[in-house]
């Protein structure tokens, strides 16, 4: 799968154009396979541009519960609003608004009660890329975001090194692919039905790196921010999708 985050980027204007350009360019593809996490206020125009197509929309936060939240979206407000997946555990959201596993771990536990699939991410710091602890920091967040709690028909993973976000710095997609073996092995072994999720890679995915990451046998999709805000772009890296991963 591939996602767009948008985060907060988007007017209702050049919403409408991107969509229209997505809708033209992928007129043969189609557009399964294709996520897009658009801000809370932009999510009907975006399901409404796509009501006719295979396209997911989803959410890039939830809140853990619904009522007295002030500036809160609940998980019954997200399956009121037929929300496709849920990004949890964005390291902007660990960063800007101090989220820790234990926050997102009730997150992740109300999507799995609501049936909206959770794409969880997770990822490590330059230092701790540099101090050879990436293995050991994804398996502490994949496990106590998940605590065990793993239902097949949901789960996604987001691996998302902080480093390489917005950066146009990137891992060697042969190391990303060995990454995600990993964690793929640490949830499958958390699993009780032997789940092996999808595993999508993100952080400054553009069209001239796509390729490289989409060779690699464990690297399922992409999470893209920055490339994702031009529809020509997305477009590109999604055919680029194709050719590797739907032959
Ligand atoms: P980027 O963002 O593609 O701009 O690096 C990815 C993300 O934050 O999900």
């Amino acid at each position: 799968m591939i996602i767009a985050n948008w985060k907060a980027n988007g007017d209702i204007k050049s919403n409408k154009a991107w969509c229209n350009q997505l809708i033209v360019r992928m007129s043969n593809r189609g557009l399964k396979s294709i996520g897009i996490a658009p801000s809370f206020i932009h999510f009907n125009q975006i399901k409404n541009a796509f009501i006719n197509n295979d396209i997911k929309v989803g959410f890039q936060d939830i809140d853990i519960d619904g009522g007295a939240r002030t500036g809160s979206i609940s998980p019954s407000m997200a399956v009121d609003s037929d929300c496709s997946f849920c990004l949890i555990g964005h390291s902007e959201r660990r960063e800007i608004f101090n989220e820790d596993n234990n926050i997102i771990s009730k997150k992740y536990k109300m999507l799995v009660k609501s049936h909206i699939k959770p794409v969880l991410c997770i990822g490590e710091s330059f230092e701790e890329f540099k101090a050879g602890k990436t293995e050991q920091k994804l398996q502490t967040q994949i496990q106590e975001c998940i605590q065990g709690n793993i239902s097949s028909e949901n789960l996604t993973i987001a691996y998302e090194p902080i480093w390489a976000i917005g950066s146009g710095n990137t891992p060697k997609p042969k190391d990303v692919n060995t990454i995600h073996e990993f964690i793929k092995d640490v949830v499958q072994s958390a699993s009780e039905n032997n789940l092996r999720p999808q595993v999508l890679y993100g952080g400054s995915v553009n069209k001239s790196n796509a390729a490289d990451f989409f060779v690699e046998k464990n690297i399922d999709g992409a999470l893209i921010g920055g490339a994702s805000l031009d529809a020509d772009i997305f477009s590109d890296i999604i055919e680029i999708y194709s050719r590797h991963k739907e032959k």
